[in-house]
């Protein structure tokens, strides 16, 4: 049976006695609403690890728009099922002053000196589009890694950007070990997504055009094409032919040398990355080139 706690300080205890145990400790970050995408983390988690621990914090710090974090699905009971079927040890919750118990100003934001200013990967694109982002990602994230001070923690791939981010804080913060996991999909290839919910049938349906993107620059590299911007051009192709999803960015990068502005030259490697909206609800997705599916 899962242990279920709503109070970071008592899952600080857990994962303390857990570690005294000498068991290794599986951490898997999420914000719930949990899906097949964040269950593959969970059982990754479990394969290489004694106990496993999840935290469900719809967390205000990396929302930069009002209207998504109000609208952010929640349903924690749910959530706390999957996890319990999974085979998950412990989740926990928290509130934002839980979480930064003496840092919050008197209305309840915390204060500039504790934000956690993130590294070079967070230029660009997501960093880009969604101003202090990854400012609220890296702050909640390092703390979050202070509380459970996990032997591995665990990021879907879904969230590329996301996960160079966060290895980046693991590594100047001393650990802990952090593995990327791939990306879960749906039956047409739309990536799973908590935010998926909020799209229509229509616009869900639609949303496939995504994935196809990837897959035709996906073949051109296949084929031999090496040309940032003639890969960049075929995804742009793809995704003109619907017309209800608004473009945010449609570009490639070299995944062992992140830069905030889109290569031009040729590439020896490459990650294709797409963001766009269909209505209200904003996706994400990406694929490394020339790799397995
Ligand atoms: P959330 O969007 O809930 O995602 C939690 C983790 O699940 C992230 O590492 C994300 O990349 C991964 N994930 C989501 N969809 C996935 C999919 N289709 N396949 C594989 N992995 C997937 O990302 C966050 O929360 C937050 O930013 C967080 C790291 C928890 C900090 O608040």
């Amino acid at each position: 049976m899962i242990v279920r706690l709503d109070d970071p300080r008592a899952a600080a205890e857990w994962c303390a006695t857990e570690r005294a145990a000498r068991r290794t400790l599986g951490f898997v970050p999420t914000m719930g609403a949990l899906h097949a995408g964040h269950v593959s983390l969970v059982r990754r988690a479990l394969e290489e690890n004694d106990v496993v621990c999840v935290s469900v914090f719809v967390n205000p710090l990396q929302f930069d728009e009002a209207q998504d974090f109000d609208h952010y699905p929640r349903d924690l009971g749910r959530d706390v099922e999957l996890l319990d079927e999974a085979g998950c040890s412990m989740v926990f919750t928290g509130t934002l002053a839980q979480f930064f118990p003496a840092e919050l100003d008197a209305a309840g934001r915390l204060r500039p000196e504790h934000w956690i200013e993130p590294g070079a990967a967070a230029r660009g694109l997501e960093g880009a589009c969604r101003s202090g982002h990854f400012e609220g990602v890296a702050t909640i994230v390092d703390r979050l890694f202070e509380v459970v001070a996990p032997t591995r923690a665990y990021f879907g791939q879904k969230d590329y950007q996301q996960a160079l981010v966060v290895g980046e804080l693991a590594r100047a913060r001393g650990g802990p070990e952090v593995c990327v996991c791939a990306i879960a999909r749906e039956a047409h290839g739309l990536a799973r997504s908590s935010r998926n919910e909020r799209l229509s049938a229509d616009h869900r349906e639609r949303a496939g055009v995504i994935h196809r993107a990837l897959l035709a620059a996906d073949e051109l590299w296949r084929r031999g094409e090496r040309d940032a911007d003639v890969l960049a051009n075929e995804l742009r192709t793809v995704l003109n032919t619907e017309p209800q999803l608004e473009l945010e960015y449609a570009e490639l990068r070299d995944p062992q040398a992140w830069t905030a502005e889109a290569p031009h030259e040729r590439l020896d490697q490459a990650v294709a990355l797409i963001a766009g909206r269909f209505g209200p609800v904003r996706l994400i997705d990406n694929r490394v080139l020339g790799e397995a599916p």
